[in-house]
């Protein structure tokens, strides 16, 4: 099956990336078709400067490949090395309603944030409806967040296959419900645009100093307390075996036990976690030369696939007659 999948070089990937995300793609690869891209052209829409999005994509390029991207099987590319997706991206858009993109959650939210809305940020989801789509995704393993995109996307795939005839594979997505989503230090989504992440490969102090400062309720140490309300817990519930998870729960919901004893393992964990990865991540720092040569043959092997599936669609709608 042909899975496909992007990430946006905007900042320093974190934990929820990796379980939200990335830990599903890394799993996929061995038995799918895995096409994965990062999305630079995506992270434009929030005001990068240019050695930010320069850099943050090598930095994505690294994650990903430190913590086990297959670079034979895998197509790993950079979005922008294939600008055939933003020819794909007009001729959606010309059936997409607006109405489709005003219900966007994840761009009203944005707003409330306080991100000026430009004209991308808006359109986003036409963008990522055509890296699907141009790619003949079959499976699309995102976070819980993203699900209303991929169903904006079946929905852009059926328009356009019931106006110009069967041109593209209507998508499904691929969501690890287990996971859900990732609480931040400060208790709302982690994400690299609330600056409230916990790197992967943060320096082990830093990781443990935020962690620290996990927003927590002021239960009382003596009182017991709800594991499910707890941000702490949710994020144990990542990285602790079912048996440790289980010991938490029972320390929670007994009493006498502070957040602050619970925050200190949980450094440990999450540091035990990434520990194996962190000497290949070094070396990757060191030959970015090989990381650029990986991205650039995704791109070729990548390009491929686009040019082929936006030529179809050149000609459905009758740009080539
Ligand atoms: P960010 O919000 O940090 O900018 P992205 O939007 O680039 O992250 O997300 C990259 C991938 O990681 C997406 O598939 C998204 O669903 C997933 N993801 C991001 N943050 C979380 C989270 N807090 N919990 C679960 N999954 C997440
Ligand atoms: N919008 C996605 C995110 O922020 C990134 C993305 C861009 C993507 N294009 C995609 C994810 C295509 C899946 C498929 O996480």
């Amino acid at each position: 099956m042909r899975v496909l999948s992007g990430i946006q070089p905007s900042g320093k990937l974190h934990i929820g990336n990796f379980f939200g995300a990335m830990r599903q793609h890394l799993q996929l690869q061995a038995e799918h078709d895995s096409f994965y891209f990062i999305a630079d052209y995506h992270a434009l829409t929030s005001h990068p400067t240019p050695d930010e999005i320069a850099g943050h994509t090598l930095d994505v390029a690294m994650d990903y490949i430190a913590l086990g991207l297959d670079t034979e099987k895998t197509v790993f590319w950079r979005q922008s090395d294939v600008p055939e997706v933003t020819e794909l991206t007009w001729l959606l858009s010309c059936i997409t309603p607006v109405g489709l993109l005003q219900r966007c959650t994840s761009y009203k939210d944005k707003v409330a944030q306080g991100l000026s809305p430009n004209h991308g940020l808006f359109t986003y989801p036409v963008l990522q409806a055509a890296d699907i789509l141009i790619y003949n995704s079959e499976l699309v393993p995102v976070g819980a967040d993203q699900k209303q995109h991929i169903e904006v996307t079946r929905d852009i795939a059926i328009r356009f296959n019931n106006t110009y005839g069967e041109v593209f594979t209507v998508p499904k997505e691929h969501i690890i419900e287990s996971v859900a989503i990732v609480p931040g230090v400060d208790g709302r989504k982690m994400s690299k645009s609330y600056g409230n992440t916990i790197e992967i490969f943060e320096p082990e102090k830093i990781a443990k100093k935020k962690i620290m400062k996990i927003v927590t309720d002021s239960t009382p140490v003596e009182d017991a307390k709800d594991p499910d309300k707890c941000n702490v817990f949710a994020l144990l519930k990542l990285v602790a075996s079912p048996e440790e998870l289980g010991e938490w729960e029972n320390k929670y919901r007994n009493g006498g036990m502070g957040y602050g004893h619970a925050k200190k393992r949980l450094a440990e964990l999450v540091t035990d976690y990434f520990k194996p990865f962190r000497q290949k991540r070094a070396e990757l720092e060191n030959n970015i030369n090989y990381v650029k040569e990986v991205l650039a043959n995704g791109a070729e092997r990548a390009k491929a696939v686009a040019g082929e599936t936006l030529e179809k669609a050149r000609q459905a709608v009758g740009l080539r007659k």
